[in-house]
């Protein structure tokens, strides 16, 4: 508005603009339309030497007009842009709430996957005890191996039936395949085992016969015979299928030894499975 106001000034020069601010706009317009005869001389003089101030107001008018036009769009515009902002500000906010929902479901999920791993690991942990503890090596392969001596009570037997000895004292006993409580091996896994066994009767009056056996079934049988004071012993590599069992036998009669020294020994591991 200001700029306006003095462009004016330029546009008019500044006597023309005094002089015509000094009367009041509706006496000039009252004098010019006025008759003849009341003219006055001094304003007619003015009326035709400022011949287009009213043109000039006019089209002031019309400039401020415009421009007050242009201040109303622009308002309207700012308010739009105002609208708009609001409207971004509502959806970041609107974003942010939904970022937060997510996290909030992310972390929900990321315990139930935790949840569902711990029992994943519970149930595989129950189901490596339910194979009946085969551990494994690096590559996977069973282990399996026991060590066990006799007894320390020196003289076993004689008996009237054949007994299995139970080898009490235990060395190794790796997979716990082979029972200390009843004397029993029993293969965990399909494959091919190795076994010894070592034993020494010193009976003046009794044999030792001693057996391996498999399944009931004598696989070799070894013997001493009374005062021999001599060891026997022997080995078998054996093929076994899943829960066949190998034992070490006494028959009815005869008389087997040992004592802290370890005399009387049997052993077995698996060599590899099939
Ligand atoms: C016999 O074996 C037992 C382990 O069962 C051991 O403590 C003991 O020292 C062994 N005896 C001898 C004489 O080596």
């Amino acid at each position: 508005m200001r700029a306006v106001i003095v462009l004016l000034f330029l546009h008019l020069g500044w006597t023309d603009v005094v002089g015509s601010v000094l009367e009041t706009g509706a006496d000039v317009e009252q004098h010019v339309k006025g008759g003849e005869g009341q003219t006055n001389p001094e304003l007619r003089t003015a009326t035709t030497t400022q011949p287009d101030v009213w043109t000039e107001l006019r089209d002031l008018r019309k400039v401020v007009q415009g421009l007050a036009a242009e201040v109303v769009q622009q308002k309207v515009e700012l308010s739009v842009t105002k609208t708009q902002l609001q409207h971004s500000r509502s959806q970041v906010q609107e974003l942010k709430t939904l970022n937060a929902a997510m996290e909030v479901r992310l972390n929900e999920e990321m315990k139930d996957i935790k949840t569902e791993n711990n029992a994943v690991e519970m149930r595989l942990t129950s189901m490596e005890k339910e194979m009946g503890n085969v551990m494994t090596d690096m590559s996977g392969r069973p282990k399996v191996a026991f060590s066990a001596a006799l007894t320390d009570a020196e003289y076993i037997g004689p008996f009237n039936t054949d007994i299995t000895l139970v080898y009490k004292k235990i060395f190794t006993n790796v997979g716990n395949a082979y029972s200390p409580i009843t004397g029993i091996f029993t293969a965990p896994v399909r494959g091919v085992y190795y076994f010894r066994f070592t034993a020494v009767g010193k009976s003046s009056s009794h044999r030792l016969v001693i057996r391996l056996v498999k399944n009931g079934e004598q696989v070799m049988a070894m013997y001493e015979l009374p005062n021999d004071n001599e060891y026997v012993n022997n080995a078998v590599v054996l093929q076994l299928e899943v829960g066949d069992i190998i034992y070490m036998q006494l028959p009815s009669s005869n008389e087997a030894f040992d004592n802290s020294n370890n005399h009387t020994t049997f052993s077995g591991f698996l060599i590899f499975t099939l």
